[in-house]
C-alpha cells in the first residue's frame, strides 16, 4: 500500500523540554491512525510538525512521497481541525463552509451543492444562515469539521476535535467521522487522550509516552498484546499476576475478562484463592474485585449469570486464568 505520510527521525525540543524524541512513523494511504497518550506526551507536537505549523529540529517529513519538511502549511494538501478551531465570526455557517471552495474557485452551483451536503452530513441542515455565535459549542465544532472536509483533502489531521462535546454528541460525531473517513477515503490522523475513543475509531493506534512512540498497532494488538507496563495500564485495566516461571525482569498481565470466578470443579491453567471484596452488576457483565493473600487486588469481569451460584462479599472464591491469556511485559515503561 502507498505511504501517504512519513516521519523520519523527527525531533523537537522547546528549550530544555524534549517534546519529541527521534520519531519515525509511516501512515499508509486511507488509514485512520490515532495518536493516543497522556497529556504532554508529544501528540500535538507530532501533528503540528506534519501540518507544517511547527518546524522540527531534525529529521524529515514526507507527504505523498515528496520531501515536505520545509513545505508551507497551505501547500501540504492537509485539512486541520483543532478543539478550539475558530470559525469566521462575521460569516454565516454556509459561508464558513463555502470558504475553502471559494478559495479554490469552484463553480457557484457546485459550492452550493457541496455546502448543503456537508450540512446534512454534520446534521445541521437548518443552520446555514446563522452566524457562528448563534450556535452551541458542539454545533460550532461540527461546522468546523464541515469546513475542513468540504474540499475533500486527502489528509485530515484532528487534534482532540471532540474534547469539548458532551458524551452523546461525541458518540454521534465519532460515528460521523468514521463514516466520512470511509466515504472520502482520506488518510486521517486523530489525536485523543481517551482510550475508548481511540479503540472505537482507529485502524491503528500510535501510543505515545514521554515524547516517543510506546507502541504502534491495531486496537486489539495494543489491548491484548501490550509490550510494556505503560501500554498495558494506559489501555484498559491490567491485572499484574506472578509469572508462571520466575522471570525476574518481567511482569505478567491478565485482562479482567480473562479472569474467571471458577465454579466447583472448574479448571484453569492458574488458580488462586481470593476474598471477594466487591461485585457490581453492570448488565451483561459483572465486575468483581477480589483480594489475594498478598494483599494485591485482581479485577475480574465476567458475563452476568442470573442462574449462577450467588456470590457473597467476604467469601473465598477461586479465580482462574489460562496461559494463553497472559502477557509477559518488560518492566520498563515506554519503548
Ligand atoms: N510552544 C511550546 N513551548 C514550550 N513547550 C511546549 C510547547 N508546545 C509543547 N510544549 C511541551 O512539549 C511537550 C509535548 O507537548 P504536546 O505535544 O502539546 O503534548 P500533548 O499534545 O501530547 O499533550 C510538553 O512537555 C509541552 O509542555
Ligand atoms: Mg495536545
Amino acid at each position: 500500500m502507498k505511504t501517504k505520510l512519513r516521519l523520519d527521525q523527527v525531533t523537537k525540543s522547546y528549550g530544555s523540554v524534549r517534546a519529541l524524541r527521534p520519531t519515525s512513523l509511516d501512515v499508509p494511504e486511507g488509514e485512520f491512525l490515532t495518536l493516543l497518550g497522556p497529556s504532554g506526551s508529544g501528540k500535538s507536537t507530532l501533528l503540528q510538525i506534519l501540518a507544517g505549523l511547527t518546524a522540527c529540529d531534525q529529521g524529515d517529513v514526507w507527504i505523498d512521497g515528496r520531501l515536505s519538511t520545509n513545505t508551507a502549511p497551505h501547500d501540504r494538501g492537509i485539512g486541520l481541525i483543532f478543539q478550539n478551531y475558530a470559525l469566521f465570526p462575521h460569516l454565516t455557517v454556509a459561508q464558513n463552509i463555502a470558504f475553502p471552495l471559494e478559495m479554490r474557485r469552484l463553480p457557484r452551483a457546485e459550492i452550493k451543492r457541496r455546502v448543503a451536503r456537508m450540512l446534512e452530513v454534520v446534521q445541521l441542515p437548518q443552520v446555514g444562515d446563522r452566524l457562528p455565535r448563534e450556535l452551541s459549542g458542539g454545533q460550532q465544532q461540527r461546522v468546523a469539521f464541515a469546513r475542513c472536509s468540504v474540499y475533500e483533502p486527502s489528509i485530515i489531521l484532528m487534534d482532540e476535535p471532540l474534547g469539548a462535546l458532551d458524551k452523546r454528541l461525541r458518540d454521534d460525531m465519532q460515528t460521523e467521522i468514521r463514516r466520512l473517513h470511509k466515504e472520502l477515503g482520506a488518510t486521517i490522523l486523530y489525536v485523543t487522550h481517551d482510550q475508548e475513543e481511540a479503540m472505537a475509531m482507529s485502524d491503528r493506534i500510535c501510543l505515545m509516552n514521554d515524547g516517543g512512540i510506546a507502541q504502534l498497532g491495531t486496537p486489539s494488538e495494543i489491548y491484548f498484546r501490550p509490550r510494556s507496563v505503560f501500554a498495558a495500564e494506559f489501555v484498559g485495566h491490567a491485572n499484574f499476576v506472578a509469572p508462571v516461571s520466575e522471570t525476574p525482569s518481567s511482569k505478567c498481565m491478565v485482562r479482567p475478562e480473562n479472569i474467571r470466578i471458577l465454579k466447583e470443579g472448574e479448571k484453569a491453567d492458574t488458580v488462586v484463592n481470593a476474598i471477594l471484596e466487591d461485585t457490581i452488576m453492570l448488565g451483561a457483565f459483572s465486575r468483581h474485585v477480589a483480594r489475594l493473600g498478598t494483599g494485591e487486588r485482581l479485577i475480574a469481569v465476567n458475563w452476568s449469570d442470573e442462574n449462577g451460584v450467588p456470590l457473597h462479599l467476604g467469601e473465598t472464591v477461586r479465580l482462574g486464568w489460562d496461559a494463553c491469556n497472559t502477557v509477559m511485559l518488560a518492566m520498563e515503561a515506554g519503548q
